[in-house]
């Protein structure tokens, strides 16, 4: 892996012969591609992959690299990852009321952070092109008929025929449109002032205001603005930051022609991006060192995530922080660990030590959710609150006890009132999960839940 050229014409600044062949945005192609739809028509296919390689970039590469440069700062400890959003984006959420409280509830959550830990939270949404979904088997049976299965608004639709499973390749263009009329709106709330932290008393607190958390979430709310209230009297200029809370936008790079498509060399850095998103990442069913995910992964400039799972050796792990990161460069890689409240304890402490062993400087973010995923007697997929609870405290404790530095957690949330994740302070029970359940994939946090395990880690990262 020493020997992988990076760049066009750059083969590892040495004759060698390289093991691999240089990288290109397509040089994927060349290794087996896990979790990649079958098109019936090639021909369509390729008419929209070079429509949507023609269309401008939905994120910038200054903003790409503004986003690696506090990944550096945060794997130094000096800031904290908040990634957060719906396990798959649905076309019909993209609708201004459901961004507007899905941006609501982060923004809640990154004070609530930024309050406990006295340091500022980069935001991260699970967002604007997380529409590609892997899934365990490629079709699904019922009543005797054999279907392509459901794998995300970009690839076909969740109804049950045909017609709707069919892969469309059109339906990377309405995907990539909805990307761009998400992040476009997000970024126009910023602008206008929605994340303004003088006024937080305007992120309403709708439903979440009976519960027992509405008063503590208002300290906390008014502390914050009546310190900035101070600063900003005593030093007579404004906390710009603070003001205008940036947002940044992640995805599963899953789809890999979706991802090739929307990369882009910059001739100002002389590298390559992916400018359908700020942060992508590659799931755990995806993670093989030889495949395709890593391969297209490796070339791009962006900072990249990696999902760690607990049937990942040292090897594959230690594989992973070389291919992808081989320059040690900070701000680059980004592990996120999915072991389930269950393997936590026990598979922490050998998962940091055999990355500290390669020097690879990574930031650590915990996923609470993937690993704490299942099934309830009456056959609802779940998550209990107390696990992904449960988790998170190990994460903390066990990267504490080594001298690691957590820098992040990563949720899977809405900002609506679902009930698909059981417990939390209103209590929910299996018997609750039909009134609400609206996922076609995992099961999400809800408001309230969401709101008040950000109050728990803000408090458990305190004596961390
Ligand atoms: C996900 O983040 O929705 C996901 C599929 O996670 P993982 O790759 O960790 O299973
Ligand atoms: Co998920």
């Amino acid at each position: 892996f020493f020997c992988i050229a990076k760049f066009p014409g750059r083969i590892n600044g040495m004759n060698a012969v390289p093991l691999f062949p240089e990288w290109s945005p397509s040089s994927w192609t060349s290794r087996p591609a896990q979790q990649q739809p079958t098109y019936k028509d090639p021909a369509a296919l390729t008419r929209a992959v070079d429509a949507l390689g023609r269309l401008p970039p939905i994120v910038v590469s200054w903003e790409v690299d503004a986003l690696k440069r506090q990944i550096a700062e945060a794997q130094r400890g000096e800031r904290f990852v908040l990634q957060g959003g719906d396990c798959a984006e649905t076309f019909a959420d993209c609708d201004s009321g459901q961004i507007a409280r899905k941006l609501k509830i982060l923004l809640q959550m990154s004070l609530v952070l930024l309050h406990g830990m006295k340091k500022p939270v980069i935001r991260v949404g699970r967002f604007a092109g997380q529409y590609a979904k892997p899934r365990s088997a490629d079709t699904e049976t019922r009543d005797g008929l054999t279907l392509p299965c459901y794998r995300g608004d970009l690839v076909n639709h969740p109804g049950f025929t045909p017609v709707e499973r069919e892969p469309d390749p059109e339906l990377l263009l309405r995907g990539y449109e909805r990307a761009a009329l998400t992040l476009n709106f997000v970024r126009a709330l910023i602008d206008g002032g929605f994340a303004d932290l003088h006024h937080p008393e305007y992120w309403d607190l709708g439903f979440v205001q009976h519960s027992p958390l509405a008063d503590q979430y208002r300290q906390i709310a008014s502390s914050i603005a009546d310190s900035l209230d101070f600063f900003e009297a005593i030093s007579g200029s404004r906390v710009h930051e603070a003001s205008r809370a940036p947002f940044y936008a992640s995805h599963e790079a899953l789809h890999l022609l979706y991802e090739q498509a929307q990369t882009r060399f910059i001739p100002r850095s002389e590298r390559w991006y992916n400018l359908s998103t700020h942060l992508p990442w590659i799931g755990m069913r995806t993670a093989d060192l030889g495949g395709a995910h890593v391969e297209y992964c490796r070339g791009i400039s962006n900072p990249v995530g990696v999902k760690v799972g607990p049937s990942m050796d040292a090897a594959w792990v230690q594989g992973l922080c070389h291919a992808l990161n081989p320059d040690k460069e900070a701000g680059r890689l980004v592990l996120i660990h999915r072991m389930g409240a269950k393997h936590a304890e026990a598979k922490l402490p050998g998962l940091i030590e055999c990355v500290r062993a390669t020097g690879v400087p990574v930031l650590w973010v915990c996923d609470p959710m993937h690993g704490n995923t299942e099934t309830t007697a009456a056959g609802v997929k779940t998550r209990r609150f107390e696990n992904i609870l449960a988790e998170l405290e190990a994460a903390f404790k066990v990267h504490r006890s080594m001298g690691s530095y957590l820098g992040g957690v990563h949720f899977e949330l809405t900002g609506e009132d679902v009930t698909e994740c059981t417990g939390g302070a209103r209590g929910l029970a299996d018997a609750d999960l039909a009134k609400d359940y609206r996922s076609q994939v995992d099961p999400r946090l809800n408001y309230g839940q969401a709101l008040e395990l950000a109050m728990r880690i803000a408090t458990v990262a305190r004596s961390a």
